[in-house]
C-alpha cells in the first residue's frame, strides 16, 4: 500500500511538472479512475480532449480514444500507457477494407457514419463520427436523401435504426466483450434480482437489449441510475463501470451483468493500463500517439462535425 501511495503521489507530481491532464475512460481500473482529472465515456472524453490547455494528454483508455485526442490536438503530446491497448471492434473494420468496399460501391454514394471505436484511417474515410452517447442525434442529422453506411458496430447500428427509424447499411463488426452477455445469463441474474432494472450498453446483442429497461452509453448509465427510484441495478457492460457507479452513487447497489462463463465481463484491452505504466508514460513522454498528417487532417473533419452536431 505504501508503494501504491508513493506511486500516486509521483504521478500527480509528474502531472504538474509536465502540465499534463489525465483522462480516463469509465472502464479503467479503479486506481486510475480515482486519480484522473476526468473520467467519462467516449463523448465526454472527446470534449475534454478538444478543450484542454494542457501540454500533455495522458489518455487512460484504448488506442482509438487516444488517437481521437491526438487528432484534435496535433501539437500536443498524447501518451497512452500501453500502446497494445487496442479494441476488437476497431479491428473488425480495417481502413483498407473499408476503402475497398467504398470503391467497389461508388455508385451508392454512401454517407459514412463511423462509431468512434475505429482507427484514424477509418475516421479519415468517414463523413461524421458518433459515440454511443450521441449516435441517435447524429444519424438524425444526416441529410435524408443520403444512403448511410454505419461502421463498425452492427449491434449499435441496429439499435440506432430502431430508435431513429432510419435505414442504414451495417458493417458486420462487434465488441468481443459485449457480445459475451447472453439472454440466458441475463435472465438468470434477473431471477435473483427481480426488482433491479437492467441497464445495457448498445453494443450488446439484440437478444440482450430486449431484456433491458434502459439502453445507453456508459455516462448516461450514471444519470439513469441516479434518477431512477430503484435501489439496485443490473449493469450490462464492462466491469470498470461498476466502480464509477459505486463511487458516484454510493447509496445504491450495482450488480454486474454476468456472461455464461463469468460473473462479470472485463475488456482485456482497457485493463492493460496500470498505474505503473501511467507513471512511466508521464516520465518518458511515451508511448506517444503519432498519426501521419494527411490522415490526421482528414480524420479531424468528421470529428469536428460530430462535436458541432452534438453540442
Ligand atoms: P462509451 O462511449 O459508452 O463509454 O463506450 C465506449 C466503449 O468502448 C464501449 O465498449
Ligand atoms: Fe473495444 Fe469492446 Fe473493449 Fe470497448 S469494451 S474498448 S468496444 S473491445
Amino acid at each position: 500500500p505504501t508503494l501504491g501511495l508513493d506511486l500516486v503521489e509521483e504521478i500527480l507530481e509528474l502531472k504538474r511538472t509536465r502540465n499534463a491532464v489525465i483522462l480516463a475512460h469509465n472502464y479503467q481500473v479503479k486506481e486510475i479512475q480515482d486519480l484522473a482529472d476526468f473520467v467519462g465515456d467516449s463523448l465526454g472524453l472527446s470534449y475534454q480532449a478538444a478543450r484542454t490547455d494542457a501540454d500533455v494528454i495522458a489518455f487512460c483508455g484504448v488506442h482509438f480514444m487516444a488517437e481521437t485526442a491526438k487528432i484534435v490536438n496535433p501539437t500536443k503530446n498524447v501518451v497512452l500507457p500501453d500502446l497494445e491497448a487496442g479494441c476488437s471492434l476497431s479491428e473488425s473494420c480495417p481502413a483498407d477494407k473499408l476503402a475497398a468496399y467504398l470503391e467497389a460501391n461508388r455508385d451508392k454514394h454512401y454517407y459514412v457514419v463511423a462509431y468512434i471505436n475505429c482507427s484514424a484511417g477509418v475516421k479519415a474515410l468517414s463523413d461524421v463520427i458518433c459515440t454511443s452517447g450521441n449516435a441517435v442525434k447524429i444519424v438524425q442529422r444526416v441529410p435524408a436523401d443520403r444512403h448511410i453506411l454505419f461502421v463498425p458496430d452492427q449491434n449499435l447500428g441496429a439499435w440506432v435504426m430502431e430508435k431513429t427509424g432510419r435505414k442504414m447499411e451495417l458493417w458486420k463488426g462487434n465488441c468481443y466483450v459485449h457480445v459475451e452477455f447472453t439472454r440466458s445469463a441475463i435472465e438468470r441474474i434477473k431471477t435473483e434480482w427481480p426488482d433491479a432494472p437492467v441497464v445495457a450498453h448498445p453494443e450488446c446483442t439484440y437478444a440482450v437489449r430486449l431484456l433491458a429497461d434502459e439502453v445507453c452509453s456508459t455516462e448516461k448509465m450514471i444519470t439513469y441510475c441516479k434518477e431512477s427510484p430503484a435501489e439496485a441495478f443490473i449493469i450490462v457492460t464492462e466491469s470498470g463501470m461498476l466502480h464509477r457507479l459505486r463511487r458516484e452513487i454510493p447509496g445504491k447497489t450495482f450488480i454486474p451483468g454476468p456472461t455464461d462463463q463469468c460473473a462479470c465481463a472485463d475488456c482485456r484491452f482497457m485493463k492493460m493500463n496500470t498505474l505503473e505504466k501511467l507513471h512511466a508514460a508521464l516520465l518518458n513522454l511515451e508511448p506517444e500517439i503519432v498519426i501521419p498528417e494527411p490522415i490526421r487532417a482528414r480524420a479531424e473533419q468528421p470529428i469536428r462535425r460530430m462535436l458541432e452536431w452534438s453540442a
